[in-house]
């Protein structure tokens, strides 16, 4: 199996075991787990080998030929040695907020992690791809970015896959057809401000403004932004299928260098930052990915509204990365 490419899945909890389970299923690449060990009063169970061996054994049922283990990994970065050589490395690991956690105490306690888990990819896997999943994602990408130190293009964080399916789902479900047909793009930061760009979304090419009436598509854009919170308020903890086939559909352009054109969390370069009007964050735009990573970056058209919606969502993003930075600082 040695022509096949390396994934690393650094967090095998409810994303990152559904991406390798979903990565076995299709059969193309090797696939590597790091977690920590689990506590259940005085036992440390080593979960993340666990999980390992049971996809190992379910894709011997299936007759599916694969690679899959599980390392235990510590909090201070140890245990790591497998990632040597990985082409793509994937990040989920991270924590929750908890009662009596700010937001801004999340983010100090990720970026403290983020920081942990770059140490360990430039020292064992400095040519791969990173995926980043860990929220807030467009901030722990940015993070991850720079705590890194590599170049932009091999740094994508995943998000606009995930809204934009679950916009082409909800047009899908209100017009009855195979959402294979439906093309919709969600761009802008993963929040609330995220931005369904209604005027290049189509149906077998016809555009949707044509096919569903102006509030029901309000009402489907405002679905979107709130698709994540509708999971959790239905499962008491965040969505984890769609997320890691989302995942999963960029890790297949990027093994495959099949140059797919999907919106993803990156940094903008200079010609993009000149048309999306924003610099020095990463939120959500279209790009080609390819092998290197972000092969480019895609200017997609905006009509007047939908710019200002952008901008919003790109002063949101913004806030935050102002906070991250002072954070950031305490590492490089
Ligand atoms: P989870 O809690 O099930 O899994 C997180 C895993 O990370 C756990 O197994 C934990 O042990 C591990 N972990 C924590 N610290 C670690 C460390 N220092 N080293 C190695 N592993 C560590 O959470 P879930 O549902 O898998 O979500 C993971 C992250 O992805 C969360 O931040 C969540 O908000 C985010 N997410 C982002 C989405 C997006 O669209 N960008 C979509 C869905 C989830
Ligand atoms: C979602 O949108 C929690 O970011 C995650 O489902």
């Amino acid at each position: 199996m040695g022509h096949k490419k390396t994934v690393s899945i650094i967090g095998a909890g409810n994303v990152g075991e559904h991406i390798a389970s979903l990565l076995v299923l299709k059969g193309a690449v090797n696939i590597r787990m790091f977690d920590l060990p689990k506590k259940d009063g005085e036992k440390l169970y080593a979960h993340v080998k666990g999980k390992a061996l049971d996809m190992l054994q379910m894709a011997c049922a299936l007759g599916i030929d694969t690679d899959i283990q599980g390392f235990v990994v510590d909090q201070e970065g140890n245990g790591y040695e497998a990632l040597e050589g990985s082409d793509i490395v994937v990040i989920t690991a991270g924590f929750p907020r908890k009662p009596g956690m700010s937001r801004d105490d999340l983010l100090g306690i990720n970026i403290s992690i983020m920081n942990t888990i770059a140490t360990q990819i430039k020292k064992y896997a400095k040519n791969s791809v990173v995926i980043v999943v860990t929220n807030p994602v467009d901030i722990m990408t940015y993070s991850v970015y720079k705590l890194l130190g590599f170049d932009k293009k091999k740094v994508v964080g995943m998000a606009g896959v995930l809204d934009s399916s679950r916009f082409r789902t909800f047009i899908s479900l209100e017009l009855n057809v195979s959402p294979k047909d439906v093309h919709a793009y969600v761009i802008g930061g993963h929040g609330d401000e995220m931005v369904p760009l209604v005027s290049v979304s189509n149906v077998g090419g016809i555009p949707v403004s044509t096919l569903i009436d102006d509030k029901k598509i309000k009402e489907l854009v405002e679905r979107t932004r709130f698709g994540g919170g509708e999971i959790v308020d239905y499962m008491g903890t965040s969505a984890y299928h769609a997320p890691a086939a989302s995942v999963v559909e960029m890790i297949e352009s990027i093994a495959l260098n099949a140059k797919r054109v999907l919106t993803c969390s990156v940094l903008l370069d200079d010609e993009a930052s000149n048309y999306y009007e924003a610099q020095n964050l990463c939120v959500g735009v279209p790009v080609k990915l390819s092998e290197e990573g972000v092969e480019k970056i895609v200017k997609v058209p905006m009509t007047d509204y939908e710019k200002e919606l952008w901008r919003k969502s790109v002063v949101s993003v913004k806030k935050n990365i102002a906070i991250a930075d002072e954070f950031i600082s305490k590492y490089i």
